[in-house]
Order: structure tokens, then sequence, then C-alpha cells
């Protein structure tokens, strides 16, 4: 049986005093229950503070980014083994905010993937279509696309230790959700993919969904048979908003 996991994904906001505030409202309020497990990803310079706030807390640790070399001369760059040293498990590959803004391809993407993987964490690698792809009816072949990169790279076997998560890109930080039905019809599709490289590994994957998820919102999306959580912008900024998608994910 698949657990939730909801993952904030806090992008470039905090400060010290912020995170310090967000984080002891989250670990003052897991729900009660099982099923379901909680992330945050905080800006790099805040993982170890952030890290230590969570200390005796069930609420996990990932980064948003990682390199996809493992040591030397990649000035600004942080390599996966230095997120595991600093206590992170998980970390987002191939945001789509990295993909436009920076250019990230989906071999880079796959790159990444393997390199989290080698060091231990297991990745979060963002899928989603944008807008016009999906008016001109390639969303499937677009998250295809993105996903047979990293199938490629580093095998279906992979997937034993990493998650999926479909985020629209229409849907990203614009208040506009993809409806259950929508979301739930491309969450089969990838599980149809990886089920058709291997049956058992398609069954426990995670795959989450990410664009304008929130508290309203949380349950409809979860109760998909193929959405097994969330991946949280907006709403993972205020300890309330993200406990109240928690909830959803504890009821589920
Ligand atoms: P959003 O962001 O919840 O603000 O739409 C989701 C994401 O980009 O991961």
């Amino acid at each position: 049986m698949r657990e939730f996991l909801i993952a904030g994904n806090w992008k470039m906001n905090g400060s010290n005093a912020a995170n310090r505030e967000l984080v002891s409202g989250i670990a003052a309020g897991v729900p009660a229950g099982s099923g379901f497990s909680l992330l945050v990803c905080p800006p790099y310079p805040y993982l170890a503070a952030v890290g230590s706030a969570l200390e005796g807390s069930p609420v996990k640790l990932g980064a948003q980014n990682v390199s996809e070399h493992e040591s030397g001369a990649f000035t600004g760059e942080v390599a996966p083994a230095m997120l595991k040293d600093m206590g992170c498990d998980y970390v987002i590959v191939g945001h789509s905010e990295r993909r436009a803004m920076y250019g990230e391809s989906s071999f880079q993407v796959a790159a990444k993937f393997q390199a989290a993987q080698a060091a231990g964490l297991t990745p979060i690698v963002c899928v989603g279509e944008t807008l016009e792809e999906r008016e001109d009816g390639s969303t499937e072949s677009v998250v295809d696309f993105q996903l047979n990169a990293v199938f490629d790279a580093a095998g279906i076997g992979a997937f034993a230790s990493a998650v999926v998560a479909y985020e629209p890109v229409w849907a990203i930080g614009t208040g506009k959700t993809a409806t259950p039905e929508q979301a739930q019809e491309v969450h089969r599709h990838i599980r149809g993919r990886l089920a058709a490289l291997d049956a058992g590994i398609a069954e426990n994957v995670q795959i989450l969904y990410g664009g304008s998820m929130k508290g309203e919102n949380a349950a409809g999306l979860l109760a998909m048979p193929d959405i097994d959580g969330g991946l949280i912008g907006g709403a993972s900024l205020k300890a309330d908003d993200f406990l109240a998608i928690a909830a959803a994910a504890a009821q589920g």
C-alpha cells in the first residue's frame, strides 16, 4: 500500500525568523495517524537550521535542486553528498522552474536524478506540460519524453527508490488547479508507463500532484487512486495551510 507524501517546496522564500515560525508551527501540528509523511524543502542556506529545528519531529528534510556532479570546480553548485551530509533524505529534480528558467534539459535532470540516488537521496523528479502543450494535445508525449530520459539513464529499477511529481506548468503558482480527474488521467498514464517496464515498481512508486494544491482542494485530489501526495509551493509557506493538506492526507 502506498503512503501519501506531502512535500513543501519553499522555493526562494523565507528567512531565519520566518522559517523558525513555520517549522515550529508544522512540527506542533503534525496530524495524528499513519499512512502519510511530511517533507519540507527549504532553500540551501537554511537546510542546517531547519534540519535542527525538525529534530524530534517526523517531518523530513529535502532540497530543491542538486548538482549532477560529485565534487570539484562547479562554482555555486551543491553536491548530492553535501545534501546527504546536511540531513536531507529527498531532493527535487527537474522542477519546471529549473527547466524553464535555468535551461535544465531532461538529460541533465536524469543525470541529477542518478547523482542524487548514488548519494543515498530519494529524488523527486518533476514532469509536466505547459498550457500550450496541453491545448495542442501533447500532455502525454511531453511527460513521456521527460520520463524516458530518466528511464534511459537510470533504468526502471531506480524507481524503486524515487518519487515522481506531476506538475502541470499552467497550474503552478497560478491558482488554477488541475481537477482531480485531469490530474488522475495523467497520473494513471505515468503509472501505466512505469508498469509497462515493471509492474511491481509501478505499483509502489509515489506519484505526487503539484500545482496550486491547498487545503480546500487536497482531499479531492488525494482521493484519486493514482495520486499519492502533493508537492506544494505557495501553501507550504504557512503552517496552517500546509497542515490542512497534511490533515487531508491523514484522513485519506
Ligand atoms: P504551487 O507550486 O503550489 O505554488 O502551485 C507547486 C510547485 O511548484 O511545486
